[in-house]
Parts: C-alpha cells; sequence; structure tokens
C-alpha cells in the first residue's frame, strides 16, 4: 500500500498507509490529522486541503487542473509546489510521497 509521509506544521511527521485510489486528503482525514480541512469534502471548491508537494514527487500525479490552479491562485502562502491534496490520487505503484502541510487552511 502507498505510503503518504505528512509533515505538520508543529513538526510533527507521520505516516500513513493509503490505498491506492484514495487521495493524499483522505489519507489525512481518516486518520484525524490536523490541517488538512477539506471542508468541500474533495470537490476542489475550498482550498482547504492546501499542502505543499515534495519537488521530486510531482511527476507521479497528474498535473493540476485549470480549476485547481484557479483555486490554488488564492490559497494563502501558495508556491509553485503547492497543490490541493484532494486531486493529489496515490497509485497502486506509488513509493511514499511526502507533502508539508500548511497551518493556513482554515
Ligand atoms: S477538499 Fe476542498 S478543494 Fe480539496
Amino acid at each position: 500500500m502507498p505510503t503518504v509521509i505528512y509533515e505538520l506544521s508543529d513538526g510533527s511527521v507521520h505516516e500513513i498507509d493509503v490505498p491506492a485510489g484514495q487521495s493524499v486528503m483522505d489519507g489525512s482525514v481518516r486518520n484525524n490529522l490536523p490541517g488538512i480541512v477539506a471542508e468541500c469534502g474533495g470537490s476542489c471548491s475550498c482550498a482547504t486541503c492546501h499542502v505543499f508537494l515534495d519537488e521530486g514527487d510531482s511527476g507521479r500525479f497528474d498535473a493540476p487542473s485549470d480549476e485547481e490552479r484557479d483555486l490554488l491562485e488564492f490559497a494563502e502562502g501558495a508556491q509553485p509546489n503547492s497543490r490541493l491534496s484532494c486531486q493529489l490520487i496515490v497509485g497502486a505503484g506509488c513509493p511514499a510521497v511526502r507533502v508539508v502541510v500548511p497551518d493556513t487552511n482554515g
């Protein structure tokens, strides 16, 4: 099962196994990690699931859609490696990926 490593704003690091086909957001919410609020439940309309994706992992996911890009423009503290974690679907053969969760998600 793919592993997602969440680095939270308090400096803690959590390694979570996320079933293939689920999102990086799902893995966080289902394990009650703070920082990814996911107000819209994953429908790409709230940006409260904003994370920073390790540069080396960006090729493991689909490129952001226009909708995601538009939302990220307004996300607080957005950077070039910003993504919405509900749009990051982990694949079966995906090795561990690492995301940094900002403390600005609402
Ligand atoms: S959960 Fe709302 S945009 Fe990701």
